[in-house]
């Protein structure tokens, strides 16, 4: 969050399972053509949210299994728990606090106990803050009219949420996704932060909540549970800010950007030209995405082995540009581009994918951009494999140490 002076343009709120991510896609369609959008398009000046039932260990799990983008805040366990996520993740101990006033786990689960119908998720899904169970939905409907006033009587405020027809989830009363989401805004509106355009995304029972944020634009994917199909019908159905999409997961959330008009919608990946990416207006991430894209179809052989497309890529970048890989090791980006010629289809059988996440970029002088980004390269169907490397794209040697050699400010942009 730091990296952002003054309000976000958009903050998109959106829960993981089955919204943006879409369990019955192993091609991950969706979600890359979601990465390629954000990171070309809103990474720089816009915030990432995920709002997640998932515990942090099990998020961080699903995203060693699916190309999840770095979000900027991660809120874990229904709301139980926010961590802000930058170079560390840092939990935020003022929220906990918070979740403890008028909250024992002990009474909480000693009274739950009184209810054989209750059963308790594995211990990996209990949380300080969250006490969930496994229950049919007429049970849980009985439960939730008596629960909240037994344990009212013995100093413990809660909020129980039902989901997906089986999890029932029993929280701090001031907890859940709306919550801590509505706990998020006034934090960011304290530091001059907040946005005029909040979008929260969702699909099922426990992200209901979040659609209750008077301020924020809302999309139910159109894969949404019936509960909270149900929950819009009885509680806003007459808010125009709030649609069901045509389009399943990541691709209804897309949808919903250009509906409500919130910013661009075209992802990188549905409009590449191979000859002509170029654009009117220089916007650095975008020129990356969209070269990485390339890249990605070269490899997999997807676009003819021409060197018209190799020439094209040189006459974008400045013959002085460099690249400055982590290790310290530095290449003229068209010495780079020579050496594509041998990588040609050499993806072929691998679904060879790439995406970038942490786009970021400087302006160093009129014409000189360092751009800065993690690279991720995903191919096979199962299981997925990940290698991760961070490149600076670099407009000049900045980045090596202005001790070592004073820096000399090269071009990746020139020339344009
Ligand atoms: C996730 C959590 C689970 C919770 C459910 C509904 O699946 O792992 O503990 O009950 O979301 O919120
Ligand atoms: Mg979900």
């Amino acid at each position: 969050m730091d990296r952002l002076d003054g309000p976000p343009r958009l903050i998109l709120v959106a829960d993981l399972d089955c919204t943006l991510v879409d369990h019955d896609d192993p091609e991950n369609t969706h979600l890359l053509r979601f990465n390629a959008l954000w990171e070309a398009h809103y990474r720089h000046d816009s915030l990432l949210v995920y709002s997640t039932g998932r515990s942090m260990l099990s998020y961080l799990n699903l995203g060693k299994k699916k190309p999840l983008l770095t979000p900027d805040i991660a809120i874990t366990s229904v709301g139980s728990e926010i961590a802000y996520c930058g170079e560390l993740v840092v939990f935020d101990d003022v929220w906990v606090a918070r979740l403890s006033e008028m909250w024992n786990r002990d009474i909480v689960v000693e009274e739950t106990s009184k209810f054989p119908q209750l059963e308790p998720q594995p211990e990996r899904s209990q949380e300080q803050h969250k006490v969930s169970f496994y229950v049919e939905r007429e049970h849980a409907v009985e439960i939730m009219k008596v629960l909240p006033g037994i344990l009212m009587e013995r100093g413990v405020d809660v909020k129980m949420v039902y989901s997906n027809d089986y999890a029932f989830d029993v929280l701090p009363g001031k907890s859940g996704k709306g919550g801590a989401l509505a706990y998020l805004l006034e934090k960011l509106e304290n530091e001059g932060k907040q946005s005029s355009n909040i979008l929260v995304c969702g699909d099922s029972g426990n992200d209901a909540e979040l659609f209750n944020i008077s301020q924020a634009y809302g999309v139910m994917v159109s894969n949404s549970h019936k509960e909270l199909l149900q929950w819009h019908e009885e509680n806003a159905k007459d808010n125009p800010n709030i649609i069901l999409a045509s389009e399943r997961c990541a691709a209804g959330i897309i949808e919903a950007l250009q509906r409500f008009n919130l910013g661009p919608s075209f992802s990188p990946r549905d409009v590449l030209d191979a000859e002509h990416f170029q654009e009117e207006v220089l916007d650095p991430a975008h020129e990356v995405v969209q070269f990485y894209l390339f890249y990605e179809k070269w490899r997999s052989g997807e676009v003819d082995k021409s060197d018209k497309y190799l020439q094209n890529l040189k006459s974008l970048s400045s013959p002085l540009g460099i690249f400055v890989h982590p290790s310290g090791v530095e290449k003229p980006i068209h010495e780079w581009i020579d050496d594509l010629k041998t990588l040609h289809g050499e993806g072929k059988e691998k679904q060879f994918h790439i995406w970038l996440d942490r786009v970021l970029f400087s302006h160093i002088s009129s014409d000189t951009w360092i751009v800065k980004f993690d690279k991720h390269e995903l191919s096979g169907k199962s299981p997925v494999l990940f290698y991760k490397s961070v490149i600076e794209l670099s407009g000049g040697k900045a980045k090596a140490g202005v001790d070592a050699h004073p820096p000399i400010m090269v071009n990746w942009f020139l020339f344009r």
